[in-house]
């Protein structure tokens, strides 16, 4: 078990803030690299061109290690929003195929394929779960020869419940059907092998489980999508930009890798030092290390909330660092607001109260959300 991180944050005294899943605190060093960012740009004559480069470098090393995967296979985009709209622009669909998505998923993971499907003739196939099972069968049952892309989360972000990435993989790839995952609600917080998933894009916003600022993310983009179209045209993704004083020059050629679908304004060093300071707190752990300590906060929570009356899905069914508690009766009204009132910040998703702990939590914050829900 990793130790309580919690005097790395501003966390005062009474709080007892179990929701990653809403949106991470800064730790004081994401704040520290955030503020060094902002002087930077205070003295611009002190800015020099070759550090728009070594700013997003310097991310794009840590997100890579974080994910896994070569440096070349990741791009900085602003949002999870962002990247799933370079992967719709990505991967073929044709007229009559199917796009395969979880009932209820996050919006930024659907409204990009509906779109994309009302384009080109193509429909939305949307897996329903079967009660107290993951998602995973579900989602194996609804790929066949019809299926075009398959676009899923690891994690759903209201439940929990797990798809398994590696096996719906090697469905897709059987069929193949693209593959593009948001990892918003799981990278960081649960091992994934992208090389053995194999998907065709993969992003994550850094705001969550990524502990970094709102407004980055990173997109996994896989080595057969490199020579791939990005969704704007800025002059720093370009070959050669380097050097300032020829970018008129115009280039059709772009930086390696993935690089050419990094968004515009990339180099913005309050955001991406944040960012990869959150990463480097991750980094310092490692995401199975992390994975275990949430584990067992969660199903400690878990245990506790059953001799309450309150259900909650096994690890295994559910991520590690996801709590899910169904209320038999229905939910009571006001509950979010009633244990607000006493410090406990946690989130309603549908029928179930979303209970999402990281390291800065200990047992007094258990202990206060227990008390509450008594
Ligand atoms: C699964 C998932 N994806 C993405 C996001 C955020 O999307 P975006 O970065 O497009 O704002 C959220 C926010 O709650 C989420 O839960």
């Amino acid at each position: 078990m990793i130790a309580c991180q919690r005097d790395r944050f501003a966390i005062p005294a009474g709080v007892h803030y179990l929701n990653c899943a809403y949106m991470a605190p800064l730790s004081h060093d994401v704040i520290a690299a955030m503020e060094e960012g902002a002087r930077a740009k205070a003295s611009p004559w002190r800015y020099r061109p070759a550090d728009f480069f070594t700013v997003a470098e310097h991310f794009r090393t840590r997100a890579a290690r974080l994910a896994g995967v070569p440096e070349d296979c990741i791009a900085i985009v602003p949002s999870a929003s962002y990247g799933l709209a370079v992967a719709a622009a990505n991967v073929p669909l044709a007229c009559g195929q199917e796009v395969v998505t979880l009932a209820g998923q996050f919006p930024s993971n659907v409204y990009v394929w509906q779109a994309l499907a009302g384009r080109v003739g193509a429909r939305l196939r949307t897996v329903e779960r079967p009660s107290q099972s993951c998602w995973s069968e579900a989602v194996l049952d609804a790929i066949g020869p019809d299926t075009g892309i398959v676009a899923v989360p690891h994690c759903h972000w209201a439940d929990g419940r797990v798809v398994d990435l590696e096996a719906v993989g090697a469905k897709a790839r059987s069929v193949g059907a693209a593959l593009v995952l948001d990892l918003t609600q799981s990278l960081g917080a649960m091992p994934v092998d992208l090389a053995a998933v194999d998907p065709d894009f993969a992003v994550a916003a850094c705001y969550k489980w990524l502990m970094g600022p709102y407004g980055t993310g990173m997109l996994y983009v896989a080595p057969r999508h490199h020579q791939g179209t990005p969704i704007e045209h800025n002059w720093i993704n370009r070959g050669g930009s380097e050097d300032f004083a020829r970018l008129v020059e115009y280039r059709e050629d772009f930086q390696p890798g993935a690089r050419r679908f990094d968004m515009g304004e990339k180099s913005n060093p309050p955001l991406l030092m944040g960012a990869s300071a959150g990463l480097d707190f991750l980094l310092a752990f490692g995401v199975d290390a992390i994975a275990q300590s949430l584990a067992a906060q969660t199903e400690a929570i878990a245990a506790r909330a059953a001799a309450l009356g309150l259900e909650a899905a096994p690890v295994g069914t559910r991520a590690p660092h996801f709590l899910s508690l169904g209320f038999a009766g229905g939910v009571p009204d006001g509950l979010t607001e009633r244990l607000a009132a006493g410090g406990v910040h946690v989130s309603l998703r549908g029928l179930s109260l979303r209970v999402t702990p990281h390291l800065y939590n200990d047992a007094a914050d258990a202990d206060a959300l227990i008390a509450a829900l008594r």
